[in-house]
């Protein structure tokens, strides 16, 4: 799958459900969304016959995601239904680690390689006042102490930055890469519908953020860890982790984009913003060919991201992040 602007696109990011178990200020509105109907999402066999048919035609990694994929029962058919797909090579989940204690060792036997964990500030109460759902805190170090305990390497770690919020642990969150192989990425607020006035009034850049931390000790930029995507990495001198950057806002990466999207109710989506997607559910469901589908998707696929700060425009109607999986 090569798009009209050359890039090689072998990755799909799947959201099993747009629900979740958090209400993070910059995602999801306290009151949470319009949920899907369970009959408009897909089964796990729906999935995994459209992860059949893009493996047939190039798809090489996949990522599942939500909302947050763990409120999904069950998950861990999904993973194995995956992972006996010969063509594909790398499966991660990404997950906001509240219920990952319970789950941990069934996902990694099931077949999920790698983890991200979403975590925005290192103190309880700050937590609960970023993900509004009191008591999270305690529930995310379980279940990061048993993602260790299972095997799971290498560790991601996503921070959104926030001014007022969590930009004064940037040193702190730079300095567990000394300590502990985790890869910690501080991601650029993304605006959409939900959060227009915090990514206007409270974004912070990552340039800012690295020149913090560099105040402590110079960076040396490295690779990083497999299956680096848009992520730019660094680290301190022999520091076993690392120290990402992931940069929307003031560098677009748009040109090295590897992905699309598989909405939970079934829309394929070339970007994670934009109006654009093609709806693979209903032709599934009627027993249609679903390549020419995906072929089309991957030639409107745009060169790139219009988002504009403080703006919902260029985000294409998208409420939340959760909707399509991040
Ligand atoms: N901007 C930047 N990152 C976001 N995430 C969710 N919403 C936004 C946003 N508006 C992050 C989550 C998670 C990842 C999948 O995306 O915190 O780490
Ligand atoms: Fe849930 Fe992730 Fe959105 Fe937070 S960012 S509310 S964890 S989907």
């Amino acid at each position: 799958m090569i798009d009209q602007f050359g890039r090689r696109v072998e990755y799909l990011r799947i959201s099993v459900t747009d629900k979740c178990n958090l209400r993070c200020v910059y995602c999801m509105p306290m009151e949470g969304l319009p949920w899907l109907k369970r009959q408009e999402l897909l089964t796990y066999e729906e999935i995994a016959r459209i992860v059949r048919v893009m493996a047939g035609i190039g798809l090489r990694r996949v990522r599942i995601t939500g909302g947050e994929p763990l409120v999904r029962r069950d998950l861990p058919d999904l993973v194995r239904q995956i992972a006996w797909v010969p063509e594909i090579e790398d499966l991660s989940l990404s997950t906001n680690a509240v219920l990952l204690a319970d789950l941990a060792d069934e996902l990694r036997s099931a077949g999920v390689q790698r983890l991200n964990v979403s975590l925005d500030s290192l103190r309880p109460d700050r937590v609960d006042e970023i993900a509004r759902r009191p008591g999270s805190y305690p529930k995310i170090m379980e279940g990061l102490a048993a993602a260790e305990e299972a095997g799971f390497s290498p560790i991601k770690i996503n921070v959104v930055l926030i001014r007022g919020r969590n930009d004064d642990e940037i040193e702190e969150f730079a300095e567990i890469t000394r300590e502990r192989p985790w890869h910690v990425r501080f991601i650029e607020m993304m605006p959409t519908g939900a959060n227009l006035e915090l990514s206007a009034e409270q974004f912070v850049s990552c340039t800012e953020a690295l020149r913090r931390i560099e105040r402590i000790e110079a960076l040396e930029p490295v690779a990083g860890p497999f299956g680096n995507g848009p992520a730019r990495y660094h680290r301190f001198p022999g520091a076993p982790g690392t120290i990402g950057v992931i940069t929307p806002m003031s560098h677009n990466y748009c040109d090295r984009c590897n992905r699309m999207r598989l909405t939970a109710d079934g829309q394929l989506r070339p970007c994670l913003f934009g109006a654009l997607q093609t709806n693979l559910r209903d032709p599934l469901r009627a027993g249609e060919d679903l390549v020419p589908l995906i072929a089309e998707t991957l030639r409107v696929k745009p060169e790139r991201h219009y988002l504009i700060q403080g703006s919902a425009a260029g985000s294409g109607g998208l409420v939340a992040l959760s909707q399509t999986g991040g």
